[in-house]
Protein backbone atom coordinates (compact mmCIF):
# COMPACT_ATOMS: atom_id res chain seq x y z
CA UNK A 1 0.00 0.00 0.00
CA UNK A 2 1.23 3.43 -0.91
CA UNK A 3 1.44 6.23 2.08
CA UNK A 4 0.96 10.10 1.05
CA UNK A 5 1.74 12.65 3.29
CA UNK A 6 0.83 15.69 3.64
CA UNK A 7 3.63 18.60 3.22
CA UNK A 8 1.31 20.75 5.08
CA UNK A 9 -0.07 19.12 8.68
CA UNK A 10 2.59 16.07 8.02
CA UNK A 11 -0.81 13.98 8.04
CA UNK A 12 -0.28 9.99 6.76
CA UNK A 13 -2.67 8.62 3.97
CA UNK A 14 -2.74 5.40 2.52
CA UNK A 15 -4.06 4.20 -0.74
CA UNK A 16 -3.22 4.18 -4.67
CA UNK A 17 -3.49 7.87 -5.17
CA UNK A 18 -3.12 10.89 -2.76
CA UNK A 19 -6.73 11.69 -1.25
CA UNK A 20 -9.28 14.49 -2.36
CA UNK A 21 -8.62 16.89 0.67
CA UNK A 22 -6.73 16.42 3.85
CA UNK A 23 -8.96 15.36 6.44
CA UNK A 24 -6.69 17.30 9.24
CA UNK A 25 -5.82 20.76 7.39
CA UNK A 26 -8.39 20.78 4.06
CA UNK A 27 -5.51 20.89 1.50
CA UNK A 28 -6.04 19.02 -2.13
CA UNK A 29 -4.28 15.99 -3.36
CA UNK A 30 -1.60 18.55 -5.10
CA UNK A 31 0.03 18.75 -1.57
CA UNK A 32 0.61 15.15 -0.56
CA UNK A 33 3.61 13.54 -1.76
CA UNK A 34 4.97 9.88 -1.83
CA UNK A 35 6.63 8.70 0.99
CA UNK A 36 9.51 6.75 0.17
CA UNK A 37 9.30 3.00 2.22
CA UNK A 38 11.24 3.77 5.19
CA UNK A 39 12.68 0.53 6.60
CA UNK A 40 12.67 -0.30 10.31
CA UNK A 41 12.28 -3.33 12.72
CA UNK A 42 9.39 -2.69 13.64
CA UNK A 43 5.93 -4.59 12.48
CA UNK A 44 2.97 -1.88 11.60
CA UNK A 45 0.90 -3.17 14.89
CA UNK A 46 3.85 -2.50 17.23
CA UNK A 47 4.55 0.89 15.70
CA UNK A 48 1.05 1.99 15.64
CA UNK A 49 0.45 0.74 19.57
CA UNK A 50 3.84 2.53 20.21
CA UNK A 51 2.39 5.96 18.13
CA UNK A 52 -0.45 5.89 19.85
CA UNK A 53 1.15 5.39 23.40
CA UNK A 54 3.62 8.23 22.60
CA UNK A 55 0.80 10.61 21.06
CA UNK A 56 -0.41 10.98 24.82
CA UNK A 57 3.22 11.45 26.47
CA UNK A 58 3.00 15.38 27.39
CA UNK A 59 5.21 16.83 24.56
CA UNK A 60 4.66 21.19 24.45
CA UNK A 61 3.44 22.91 21.07
CA UNK A 62 5.79 25.62 20.34
CA UNK A 63 6.12 27.98 16.77
CA UNK A 64 9.93 27.88 15.88
CA UNK A 65 10.67 30.84 13.29
CA UNK A 66 14.05 31.58 11.53
CA UNK A 67 14.96 34.66 9.07
CA UNK A 68 16.43 34.45 5.77
CA UNK A 69 17.94 37.48 3.98
CA UNK A 70 15.26 39.49 6.00
CA UNK A 71 12.38 37.80 5.61
CA UNK A 72 10.58 35.82 8.71
CA UNK A 73 8.92 32.35 8.25
CA UNK A 74 7.93 29.66 10.97
CA UNK A 75 5.80 26.65 12.01
CA UNK A 76 4.45 24.58 14.31
CA UNK A 77 6.46 22.05 15.91
CA UNK A 78 5.87 19.11 18.93
CA UNK A 79 9.99 17.42 18.68
CA UNK A 80 11.64 20.88 20.38
CA UNK A 81 13.07 19.10 23.32
CA UNK A 82 15.31 20.69 26.47
CA UNK A 83 18.54 18.82 26.16
CA UNK A 84 21.10 19.84 28.92
CA UNK A 85 20.45 22.40 31.52
CA UNK A 86 23.89 24.02 31.61
CA UNK A 87 24.99 24.96 29.12
CA UNK A 88 21.12 25.20 28.15
CA UNK A 89 20.91 23.67 24.74
CA UNK A 90 17.31 22.28 23.18
CA UNK A 91 17.11 19.93 19.77
CA UNK A 92 13.82 20.30 17.36
CA UNK A 93 13.65 18.33 14.27
CA UNK A 94 12.15 20.01 11.11
CA UNK A 95 10.78 18.21 7.81
CA UNK A 96 13.67 19.14 4.94
CA UNK A 97 10.75 20.05 2.77
CA UNK A 98 9.53 23.28 5.48
CA UNK A 99 10.41 26.55 4.30
CA UNK A 100 11.74 26.90 7.93
CA UNK A 101 13.82 24.33 8.02
CA UNK A 102 15.66 25.74 5.23
CA UNK A 103 15.86 29.05 6.90
CA UNK A 104 17.58 27.37 10.10
CA UNK A 105 20.00 25.41 7.87
CA UNK A 106 21.17 28.84 6.16
CA UNK A 107 20.96 31.53 8.78
CA UNK A 108 22.18 28.95 11.73
CA UNK A 109 19.84 30.70 14.24
CA UNK A 110 15.51 29.69 15.19
CA UNK A 111 13.37 31.44 17.84
CA UNK A 112 10.91 28.69 19.79
CA UNK A 113 7.55 30.67 21.09
CA UNK A 114 5.85 28.47 23.83
CA UNK A 115 2.38 27.97 23.31
CA UNK A 116 -0.64 28.36 25.91
CA UNK A 117 -3.75 26.67 25.58
CA UNK A 118 -5.73 28.97 23.78
CA UNK A 119 -3.08 29.41 21.18
CA UNK A 120 -5.14 27.05 18.41
CA UNK A 121 -5.32 30.07 16.23
CA UNK A 122 -1.67 30.04 16.17
CA UNK A 123 -1.41 26.55 15.40
CA UNK A 124 -3.75 26.44 12.65
CA UNK A 125 -1.92 29.73 11.29
CA UNK A 126 1.69 28.50 11.40
CA UNK A 127 0.89 24.37 11.17
CA UNK A 128 -1.59 24.14 8.27
CA UNK A 129 -0.03 26.56 5.94
CA UNK A 130 3.56 26.94 4.61
CA UNK A 131 5.32 29.86 4.13
CA UNK A 132 6.04 29.50 0.57
CA UNK A 133 2.07 30.48 0.09
CA UNK A 134 1.52 32.84 2.35
CA UNK A 135 3.82 35.46 4.65
CA UNK A 136 2.47 34.21 8.42
CA UNK A 137 4.11 37.31 10.08
CA UNK A 138 2.04 39.83 8.14
CA UNK A 139 -1.07 39.11 10.32
CA UNK A 140 0.40 38.34 13.90
CA UNK A 141 1.94 40.29 16.57
CA UNK A 142 5.90 39.63 17.53
CA UNK A 143 8.78 40.74 18.88
CA UNK A 144 12.35 40.75 17.12
CA UNK A 145 14.84 38.40 18.80
CA UNK A 146 17.80 41.12 19.89
CA UNK A 147 20.46 38.40 19.43
CA UNK A 148 19.46 36.66 16.10
CA UNK A 149 16.44 38.33 14.47
CA UNK A 150 14.34 35.12 14.63
CA UNK A 151 10.56 36.53 15.66
CA UNK A 152 8.87 35.62 18.85
CA UNK A 153 5.32 35.50 19.14
CA UNK A 154 3.74 37.80 21.65
CA UNK A 155 0.33 35.98 22.10
CA UNK A 156 2.74 32.96 23.46
CA UNK A 157 4.01 32.77 26.81
CA UNK A 158 7.50 32.93 26.16
CA UNK A 159 10.56 33.15 23.32
CA UNK A 160 13.61 32.25 23.34
CA UNK A 161 16.38 32.22 20.81
CA UNK A 162 18.72 29.32 19.55
CA UNK A 163 22.25 29.31 17.75
CA UNK A 164 22.57 26.21 16.27
CA UNK A 165 25.35 24.15 16.98
CA UNK A 166 25.13 21.33 15.31
CA UNK A 167 22.55 20.02 12.35
CA UNK A 168 22.03 15.77 11.78
CA UNK A 169 20.53 15.00 8.82
CA UNK A 170 17.83 12.04 9.44
CA UNK A 171 16.76 10.98 5.55
CA UNK A 172 13.12 13.20 5.85
CA UNK A 173 14.16 15.76 8.30
CA UNK A 174 16.85 17.83 10.21
CA UNK A 175 17.81 17.21 13.61
CA UNK A 176 19.05 20.97 14.64
CA UNK A 177 20.82 21.17 18.13
CA UNK A 178 20.68 24.82 19.65
CA UNK A 179 22.03 26.45 22.48
CA UNK A 180 19.48 28.75 23.58
CA UNK A 181 21.38 32.26 23.82
CA UNK A 182 18.74 34.62 24.76
CA UNK A 183 14.78 34.99 25.91
CA UNK A 184 11.96 36.49 27.33
CA UNK A 185 8.08 35.57 28.98
CA UNK A 186 5.45 36.88 28.10
CA UNK A 187 3.07 35.08 30.50
CA UNK A 188 2.70 32.70 33.27
CA UNK A 189 -0.39 30.77 32.22
CA UNK A 190 -0.05 26.58 31.67
CA UNK A 191 1.42 25.44 28.58
CA UNK A 192 -0.63 23.81 25.55
CA UNK A 193 0.80 19.65 24.92
CA UNK A 194 0.75 17.89 22.13
CA UNK A 195 -2.05 15.55 24.08
CA UNK A 196 -4.04 18.60 24.76
CA UNK A 197 -3.90 20.31 21.32
CA UNK A 198 -5.12 16.83 19.82
CA UNK A 199 -8.36 16.04 22.41
CA UNK A 200 -9.55 20.02 22.18
CA UNK A 201 -8.84 20.92 18.47
C1 LIG B 1 0.61 20.09 16.28
C2 LIG B 1 1.59 20.08 15.12
C3 LIG B 1 2.90 19.68 15.33
C4 LIG B 1 3.83 19.67 14.28
N1 LIG B 1 5.12 19.29 14.52
C5 LIG B 1 6.02 19.27 13.50
C6 LIG B 1 7.39 18.91 13.75
O1 LIG B 1 7.82 18.71 14.89
N2 LIG B 1 8.23 18.84 12.67
C7 LIG B 1 7.80 19.11 11.39
O2 LIG B 1 8.60 19.01 10.46
N3 LIG B 1 6.52 19.51 11.15
C8 LIG B 1 5.63 19.61 12.16
N4 LIG B 1 4.35 20.05 11.92
C9 LIG B 1 3.96 20.47 10.55
C10 LIG B 1 4.46 21.90 10.18
O3 LIG B 1 4.13 22.84 11.18
C11 LIG B 1 3.83 22.30 8.82
O4 LIG B 1 4.25 21.41 7.82
C12 LIG B 1 4.08 23.74 8.40
O5 LIG B 1 3.08 24.11 7.48
C13 LIG B 1 5.44 23.98 7.74
O6 LIG B 1 5.51 25.36 7.44
P1 LIG B 1 6.65 26.06 6.56
O7 LIG B 1 6.73 25.33 5.24
O8 LIG B 1 6.17 27.47 6.42
O9 LIG B 1 7.93 25.96 7.32
C14 LIG B 1 3.42 20.08 12.97
C15 LIG B 1 2.09 20.51 12.75
C16 LIG B 1 1.17 20.52 13.81
C17 LIG B 1 -0.23 21.00 13.55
Amino acid sequence: MKKWRCTVCNYVHEGDTPPEKCPICGVGPEKFVLMEEVQDDLSDKKRDAIQKLLFNVSYGVYIISSIKDEKLNGMVSNTFIQITSTPLKASVCLGKGTLTSEYVRESGVFGVSILGKDNHDLIKHFGYQSGRDVDKFKTVNYVTGEKTGCPGLLDSLCFVECEVEQTIDLGTHYLFIGKVIDGDGFSEEEPMTYAYYHATR
